[in-house]
């Protein structure tokens, strides 16, 4: 079986200690080690069929990139790149990091950007999120009543963390892996 492709654009690293976490409990013959979208290449991506991918909320909403001060680029510059290919077939389980009692009326928004893109490629969005636990106004992230992917506030909530990302990824993983 090929391994799971771990992909995350973060500014001040909260995203990628997510991604390691993530990477650590899979453990290294089911998870290929994370790297941020601002290194890598749609090759490299692409060999995965089963992905992960990670993004923090910046600006007003916004997925990160050079316009919201991450010099050497991330997600903006990136996911056009990747949304202009035939995703199907590809499995994607998405996370957002937000912070909900700052940014209550926008909170985790571009896991939504990002969710939407890849859908729109083809690619099948797993990993949906319950909205318990959470205290915020508004998300574009919730769809149906559930996030689009596991949200993280590691500003608030960082107790938190691990055992939403185990939960997560006990449901996500046979979803990621199934033929
Ligand atoms: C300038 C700025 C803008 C932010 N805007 C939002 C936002 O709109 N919605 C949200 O949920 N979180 C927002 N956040 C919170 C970040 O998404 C959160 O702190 C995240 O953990 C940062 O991840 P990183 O360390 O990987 O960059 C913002 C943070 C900063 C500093």
């Amino acid at each position: 079986m090929k391994k799971i492709g771990i992909y995350f654009g973060t500014d001040s690293g909260t995203t990628r200690l997510i991604a390691k976490k993530i990477a650590k409990k899979l453990g290294d013959e089911v998870a290929d080690k994370p790297v941020n979208v601002n290194r890598t290449s749609l090759d490299d991506l692409l060999e995965h069929d089963a992905i992960i991918m990670g993004t923090p909320t910046y600006g007003e909403g916004q997925l990160p990139g050079v316009d919201t001060g991450v010099k050497d680029g991330s997600w903006v510059e990136f996911l056009p790149k990747l949304s202009e290919l035939n995703l199907s077939g590809k499995k994607i389980a998405l996370y957002g990091l937000g912070n909900q009692e700052k940014y209550a009326a926008r909170f985790a928004d571009s896991l939504f950007l990002l969710y939407e893109a890849l859908t729109k490629a083809g690619a099948k969005v797993v990993g949906e999120w319950g909205v318990d636990g959470y205290t915020f106004e508004k998300s574009l992230a919730v769809k149906d009543g559930k996030f689009v992917g596991l949200v993280l506030d590691h500003v608030n909530q960082a107790l938190l963390t691990d055992q939403r990302i185990d939960s997560w990824l006990e449901k996500v993983v046979p979803e990621l892996t199934a033929a």
